[in-house]
């Protein structure tokens, strides 16, 4: 992280010269004139002699200085990196016992326990909820900071701020923020490197095997009549919108746990038809992103910020293969087997 700071170091190049230059001056003064009397200078030759020992005070002070602007900046930044690794190892703490049992041992997402129908609570290792640029990342702070302290009412995802009567206070909250934010580094937890969701997998796991919780409850569609009625690519779009977490947002017809309500139903409802007979989506029926083709709707579910800039639908890294299979499964459901 260290950079090189080319002044400074003109700087302190020429300060160098300059203290060098003063002692190679001082060495000659020195040495006493031969008609010179014994005894210590006195008169100009003293005088210079004081001169001589301020500046090359000066400039060794000046060289000292400078040196601890060297390393201020290199040591600001590891105590700032030291003190985000304490907060994401905190947030492992938090989330290994407050939410795991919904989003998931390793935040993958899971079955929200007890609910009925089946719900699902998204993936939070996510690499949208992880944007790079400073701008973004502010407002998806701000957005996951928010989510965390207040809820989502109508869902069952709890309120855990203190200001609304939760149990967290704002920085536990923000430490668990951090972590979302940081799934992807590398940290030390206990001693171990890794990434935060592989952490929180690895406590999960030792809870589990000690009898002291159960391991999140994953969907499980394999067995199931409408899956195995669907071909090759159909059944890998039914686990890409379940490892996505698309049902978080989404209803989705035969997917369990996809009750989601923040984006349109995707099912046939009300006098809405399914998704694959939505001439126009983003969102239907007066929607600007055309979808006659399963290609069509490949293209919104791998990248719909492009296709419909600012739309409250993420773009999630899907595969161009792993987008082809979602959209192939949306486009099995028609009306009929409905
Ligand atoms: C009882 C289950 C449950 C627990 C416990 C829970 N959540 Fe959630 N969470 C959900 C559900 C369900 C949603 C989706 C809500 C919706 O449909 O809008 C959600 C949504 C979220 C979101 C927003 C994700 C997005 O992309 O919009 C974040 C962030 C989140 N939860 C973080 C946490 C954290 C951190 C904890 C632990 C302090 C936690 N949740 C505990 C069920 C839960
Ligand atoms: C964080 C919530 C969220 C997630 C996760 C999400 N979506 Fe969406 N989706 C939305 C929202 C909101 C819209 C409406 C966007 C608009 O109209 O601008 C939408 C729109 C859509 C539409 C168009 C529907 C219509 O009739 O207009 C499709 C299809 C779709 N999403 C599929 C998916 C798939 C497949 C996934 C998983 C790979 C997914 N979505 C994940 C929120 C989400």
């Amino acid at each position: 992280m260290e950079s090189i700071n080319v002044p400074a170091l003109i700087t302190a190049v020429f300060l160098l010269l300059v203290l060098g230059a003063v002692l190679w001056y001082a060495a000659r003064v020195a040495v006493p004139l031969p008609e010179a009397p014994a005894g210590p200078p006195t008169g100009a030759l003293a005088m210079e002699r004081k001169i001589i020992a301020i500046v090359a005070m000066l400039a060794a002070m000046a060289l000292l200085f400078l040196g601890y602007g060297f390393r201020e900046p290199a040591r600001q930044v590891q105590a700032q990196e030291q003190q985000l690794d304490t907060s994401i190892d905190r947030g492992i703490g938090s989330f290994t016992t407050l939410c795991f049992p919904c989003h998931g041992e390793k935040g993958q997402g899971a079955i929200v326990p007890d609910s009925n129908p089946q719900r699902l609570a998204p993936a939070l290792d996510r690499a949208d909820l992880r944007p790079t640029d400073a701008d973004t990342r502010t407002k998806e702070y701000d957005f996951i900071f928010k989510t965390i302290q207040r809820g989502r009412p109508g869902t069952p995802m709890p309120t855990w701020g203190q200001i609304d009567g939760g149990p967290l206070l704002d920085e536990q909250i923000n430490e668990l923020t951090l972590m979302i934010m940081n799934g992807d580094q590398q940290v030390d937890y206990e001693g171990k490197e890794g990434t935060p969701w592989q952490h929180t997998s690895d406590v999960i796991t030792a809870n589990v095997a000690a009898g002291l919780v159960q391991m999140p409850q994953q969907p499980d569609v394999t067995s199931q009549p409408f899956y195995q009625q669907l071909n090759a690519q159909q059944q890998q779009g039914v686990t890409v919108i379940l490892q996505r977490g698309c049902g978080g947002c989404h209803t989705i017809p035969n997917i369990p746990g996809a009750a989601g309500t923040i984006g349109p139903n995707l099912g046939p409802h009300d006098n809405v038809p399914p998704v694959s007979q939505r001439p126009m989506i983003a969102t239907y029926p007066n929607g600007t992103v055309p979808n006659n083709s399963v290609d069509d709707l490949s293209k919104w579910i791998m990248n719909p910020q492009a296709l419909k800039p600012g739309t409250a639908m993420p773009t999630l890294g899907l595969s161009q293969d792993e987008a082809t299979a979602a959209a192939a499964y949306l486009y099995s459901i028609t009306t009929a087997s409905q």
